[in-house]
């Protein structure tokens, strides 16, 4: 199946038992604080990015468009970007950054620039105390058009004449995916990358949270590199050359089943297996449990047996991958070519979560050679 983080919003059981106590426990801060309990529910911080389904909205198929990674133009030293003022934390060797000390909005086209090589170079960066969200849309897109194309989503929330706006939302009354895992597993860790199914896939994305449970709901990150590198001489030898299938389709289903929007036809698309970044050069394994169904070429118990040691691997290697959190202000962007995400849908839904994500899309992959 092919979720993104919008689709990983699953009432369980237990959660809705716990509704009622945290309901409960609402009301004891309220007292506390003079705040209602419906204030905290029924009214998201952000009116303007609640999600709309319009089911008469359709797009045209995705045609291919001429692409220039805005890395390849950066001046390595990122002066433009990183000045006097910015502390960078490195959440771990291989991915995620910390950033204080800058505005993405007040940032001039070289230092987008070297926003786009350092996102690729630190595969996530998690900006924080952002005016970001507050800029309006207009501008919003405009800074996200910069690193390409917006993709429009052909089946999640959008935003009412903005459908460049991916809106991600969860509360008691708005929990449109539930469904999508059913009652039957042991977690809701689903690692994917976004819309890979998509000729040109994703690369520079950015994703700022509105309103946010206290704890919890923190997004998991890998780096597709790092587990590539980890991998012996042979076995990539093997890889390269090797394209896998990516689709569209059971989302679309997906969308249809809960009388959703399909928005434009769903595609199946070929991609290599590992693929090179265009800024930093760099190897990654290009498959994500979301999408990709199988490797071109194999018979199909073959493919489903490299598929599961691949994902088991991605899945399995916390010594690749970070958990990122946010703040009030946080913009998290990370690079979709040579990552993967999982949200963590740990929260009550008694708690409204609120964020929107715009979607550049980048090169036809690019792909390895051994
Ligand atoms: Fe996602």
């Amino acid at each position: 199946m092919a979720p993104s983080v919008s689709q990983l919003e699953t009432v369980t059981s237990e959660s809705v038992e716990k509704v009622a106590h945290d309901v409960s426990k609402l009301n004891v801060k309220a007292t506390n604080v003079e705040v209602k309990v419906e204030d905290k529910v029924d009214a998201p911080s952000y009116p303007f990015y609640y999600p709309y389904y319009d089911l008469e909205e359709k797009f045209p198929p995705t045609e291919i468009f001429e692409f220039v990674e805005p890395g390849t133009r950066a001046n390595p030293a990122k002066p433009n970007l990183l000045t006097e003022n910015v502390k960078l934390n490195h959440l771990s060797p291989y991915l995620g950054t910390e950033v204080t000390g800058v505005q993405i909005s007040q940032l001039n086209k070289e230092g987008l620039d070297e926003l786009a090589l350092l996102a690729a170079e630190r595969k996530v960066l998690l900006f924080r105390d952002q005016d970001f969200k507050d800029i309006g849309p207009d501008r919003q897109i405009e800074i996200a058009r910069h690193f390409g194309p917006i993709q429009k989503h052909p089946t999640s929330g959008n935003v009412k004449g903005y459908p460049e706006f991916h809106v991600v939302y969860r509360d008691t009354k708005h929990n449109r995916f539930q469904e999508y895992y059913g009652g039957n597993r042991i977690n809701l860790t689903s690692w994917h990358s976004d819309v890979s199914y998509e000729k040109q896939t994703p690369g520079t994305t950015f994703f700022f949270i509105l309103d946010q449970p206290e704890t919890g709901g923190d997004t998991l990150f890998l780096s597709q590199v790092e587990a590539y590198n980890r991998l012996s001489p042979e076995f990539k030898k093997r890889l390269e050359g090797l394209r896998a299938l990516h689709s569209a389709v059971p989302q679309a289903e997906f969308s249809k089943r809960l009388n959703g929007p399909v928005r434009r036809e769903p595609i199946e698309t070929e991609h290599p297996l590992v693929r090179v970044h265009p800024a930093t050069g760099e190897k990654a394994l290009y498959i994500n449990q979301g999408f990709t169904k199988s490797i071109v070429g194999f018979k199909q118990e073959e493919s489903e047996y490299l598929l599961k040691f691949l994902f088991d691997h991605l899945a399995k290697g916390a010594d690749f991958q970070i958990r990122g959190n946010y703040k009030p202000g946080t913009v998290v962007v990370w690079d979709n070519r040579v990552t993967a995400h999982s949200a963590t849908p740990d929260f009550s839904p008694t708690f409204r979560r609120h964020a929107v994500r715009l979607t550049p899309q980048a090169e036809v992959p690019i792909p390895a050679t051994a």
